[in-house]
C-alpha cells in the first residue's frame, strides 16, 4: 500500500513538474523565416499546455492564443540598414565577397540589436516571472544565455537547418567535414578531393568568422552581465541542454553521426494533418480530375510587381492548360485575365493546397518555405526564382530531381510550357518526390511529438545533463588526441636518434678494434 502511494505521489510529481511548465522562446533573429520556425516549436508546446512565453524582434506571422508574445522592434534606424542592404543584394547579382561584406555589417547591426533588446524594459520584466526553461533560437548570439542562467533555467538551442559546425560545437557533435556538405558545397558522395577541398575551405571560413564574432560576442556578454558571480559565455555555452535542428537527414542525406542532444525537427512548421480548405477552394480542387497547378510567388514580391509583360506570358501558358490553376494575386479587381480553367485568390493556404491529392505541380518562387511543404507533401515544382536564396534553393531542387528551375525574368511562352509539360508528364519527378516525402514523413514521432517529448525530457530530467557528450568540455588538442601523438612522435625520433647513436657507436668501436688489430699484426 505504501509502495503504490509513493508510486503514486512520484508519478505525481513528474506529472507535475512537466505540466504547464513556464517556457521561455527568447527569439530576436530579424528574420521571417527563422521565426516561423522557433513559433512553430513554441505553438507545439502551448497545444500541449504548457505557458509559452515568447520575446521576438518582429511581429510573428504564426502564433497562437495562448502564447503571451512581448514583440521588442529594432530601432528605425537599425531597420533601414537592415532593409536597404536586403533590397541592395535583391536588385543586382552578387559576388562572393561582397554578400559577405553586406552579410557581415548586416549581423553587427543584428547582433547589437539583439544585444540592446536585453535590456529594454519591456524584456526585463521578464525576470518576474518565475520560469522553468528557455528556448534560444539561435543567430549569432549566444550572449542571451546570460539570460537563462539568471533565470536558472535549463537552455534549449532551435536552429533552423541542419546541424551547422557551431550546434556541432554546443553539443559535441563530430563535424565530419570530408563528407558533411557545408552551405552550398553540392556533390556526388564520396566527395571528390576538389570538393572536399571546398568544403573544408568554407568550414575554416565559418571558424574564422566565429572567431571575429567571438570577441564581440563576449564583450557584449560582459557588459550585459556584470555581476561578479556570472559565469563567463563559455561556460554557459557549455551548458547547453538540447538543441533543435530543422533537417531530417535520414531522407535529405547525408547520412552522419548525430549525438543524442541534437534532436531533428525538420518540417517543424508543416501541418501533420491538412486543415479543412475553403469551400470555394475545396470545390475547385476536387474537381480538377486532370490536377491542379498551384501557382505562388510568394509573399514579399506581390505577383502585380512583377512585370505586366511576364504576367501575360505566364497567363497565356496557364489559361492553356487542361489542368486547373490556382493563381495567388492580390489585386482581384485587376486579374491577368479571365481563363475558365484558373482561380484568383488574394490569400491561400498553401500547405492546405500542397496536401490536397489533386494538387499536381507547384510553380513557385523558390523560398525555403514552400519548396519544404511541397517536399512535405510530395509536390514537384518548376521553380521561378528571383533574388536571395531563391536561386540557390532552386538549383538545389532542380539537381534533386523534384523539378525544373527557370529564370523569371527571362521565361518566354516556349520555355515555360516546355518546363511546365516536362514536369506534369515526365514521372521521374513525382516519382522522386513522392519517395523523398515518404521518406521524410516516417518517424517514430512526429517533428511536434520531439519537441514536446523532449522538452518535456529536459524539464523531468532537470537539464538532463547526463545526455551531454563528454567532448563538449575537451579542447581541440584533446578531443583529436595531438597530445598523445605528439608523446608517440617524440619517442619514436628519440628512439631513432638513440638507436643512431647506439649505431655509430658500435661501428666506431669496430672499426676501431679492427684498425688496432690490423695495426698489430703489421708490428
Ligand atoms: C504564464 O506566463 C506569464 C508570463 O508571460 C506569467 O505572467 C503568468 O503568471 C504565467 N502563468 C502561470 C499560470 O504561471
Ligand atoms: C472534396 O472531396 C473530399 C474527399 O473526397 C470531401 O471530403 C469534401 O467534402 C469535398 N469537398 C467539397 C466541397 O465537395
Ligand atoms: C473577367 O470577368 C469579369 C466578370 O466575370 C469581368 O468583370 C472582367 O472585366 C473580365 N476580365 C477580363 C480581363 O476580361
Ligand atoms: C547549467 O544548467 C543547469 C540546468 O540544466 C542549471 O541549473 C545551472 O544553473 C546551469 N549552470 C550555469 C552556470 O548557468
Amino acid at each position: 500500500m505504501f509502495e503504490v502511494r509513493s508510486v503514486l505521489l512520484l508519478l505525481l510529481g513528474v506529472v507535475a513538474s512537466t505540466q504547464g511548465a513556464n517556457i521561455l522562446g527568447l527569439f530576436s533573429s530579424h528574420s521571417q523565416s527563422h521565426l516561423i520556425i522557433h513559433m512553430s516549436v513554441a505553438k507545439a508546446l502551448a497545444e500541449a499546455g504548457h505557458n509559452v512565453t515568447v520575446v521576438s524582434m518582429l511581429k510573428p506571422k504564426l502564433t497562437h492564443k495562448d502564447i503571451h508574445l512581448i514583440v521588442i522592434p529594432m530601432k528605425d534606424e537599425q531597420e533601414l540598414i537592415m532593409e536597404s542592404q536586403m533590397t541592395e543584394m535583391a536588385n543586382q547579382k552578387n559576388s562572393l565577397v561582397s554578400t559577405m561584406n553586406r552579410l557581415l555589417t548586416g549581423m553587427e547591426v543584428m547582433i547589437n540589436a539583439q544585444a540592446e533588446l536585453l535590456s529594454d524594459p519591456r524584456f526585463q520584466r521578464i525576470y518576474e516571472t518565475k520560469f522553468d526553461l528557455m528556448i534560444l533560437g539561435y543567430f549569432i548570439n549566444d550572449f542571451q544565455l546570460g539570460v537563462a542562467h539568471k533565470l536558472k533555467v535549463p537552455v534549449i538551442i532551435d536552429w533552423m537547418s541542419a546541424p551547422a559546425p557551431i550546434i556541432d560545437k554546443f553539443t559535441g557533435n563530430p563535424a565530419e567535414v570530408s563528407y558533411v556538405p557545408l552551405l552550398g558545397t553540392v556533390g556526388t558522395h564520396p566527395l571528390s578531393f576538389f570538393k572536399r577541398a571546398e568544403n573544408l575551405a568554407k568550414f575554416l571560413f565559418f571558424e574564422y568568422i566565429l572567431v571575429v564574432f567571438d570577441f564581440k560576442l563576449n564583450r557584449i556578454y560582459n557588459e550585459v552581465f556584470p555581476e561578479k558571480d556570472q559565469p563567463t559565455l563559455k561556460e554557459l555555452r557549455k551548458n547547453i541542454s538540447i538543441a533543435f535542428v530543422g533537417s531530417r537527414l535520414i531522407a535529405e542525406g547525408p547520412i552522419r553521426p548525430l549525438v543524442p542532444a541534437i534532436i531533428e525537427i525538420g518540417g517543424i512548421q508543416v501541418k501533420d494533418k491538412p486543415d479543412p480548405l475553403p469551400k470555394d477552394i475545396d470545390q475547385f480542387l476536387n474537381k480538377s480530375t486532370q490536377g491542379a497547378v498551384f501557382l505562388s510567388l510568394g509573399s514579399n514580391i506581390k505577383s502585380s510587381t512583377v512585370k505586366p509583360e511576364i504576367v501575360q506570358t505566364i497567363f497565356k501558358v496557364l489559361s492553356g492548360l487542361k489542368e486547373n490553376v490556382i493563381w495567388k494575386w492580390e489585386d482581384l479587381e485587376n486579374t491577368p485575365g479571365n481563363a475558365s480553367n484558373i482561380l484568383y485568390k488574394n490569400w491561400l493556404p498553401q500547405d492546405d493546397i500542397l496536401a490536397h491529392p489533386n494538387t499536381k505541380l507547384f510553380i513557385t518562387h523558390a523560398g525555403k518555405g514552400g519548396i519544404t511543404e511541397a517536399q512535405y507533401h510530395g509536390v514537384p515544382m518548376v521553380a521561378l526564382p528571383i533574388f536571395g536564396d531563391q536561386p540557390g534553393n532552386a538549383a538545389v531542387m532542380e539537381k534533386s530531381g523534384y523539378g525544373v528551375a527557370l529564370d523569371l525574368l527571362t521565361i518566354t511562352e516556349d520555355t515555360l510550357r516546355e518546363a511546365l509539360k516536362e514536369v506534369l508528364e515526365n514521372k521521374k519527378y513525382s516519382q522522386a518526390i513522392g519517395k523523398f516525402s515518404a521518406l521524410y514523413r516516417d518517424r517514430p514521432l512526429t517533428a511536434k511529438q520531439s519537441v514536446v517529448y523532449w522538452t518535456e525530457y529536459v524539464l523531468r530530467h532537470h537539464g538532463a545533463p547526463h545526455l551531454q557528450s563528454p567532448s563538449v568540455h575537451m579542447n581541440f588538442i584533446e578531443l583529436h588526441n595531438l597530445d598523445i601523438y605528439l608523446v608517440i612522435a617524440t619517442i619514436l625520433v628519440l628512439f631513432v636518434l638513440l638507436t643512431r647513436l647506439v649505431a655509430k657507436f658500435v661501428w666506431n668501436k669496430f672499426r676501431g678494434k679492427g684498425k688496432i688489430s690490423e695495426s698489430k699484426k703489421k708490428q
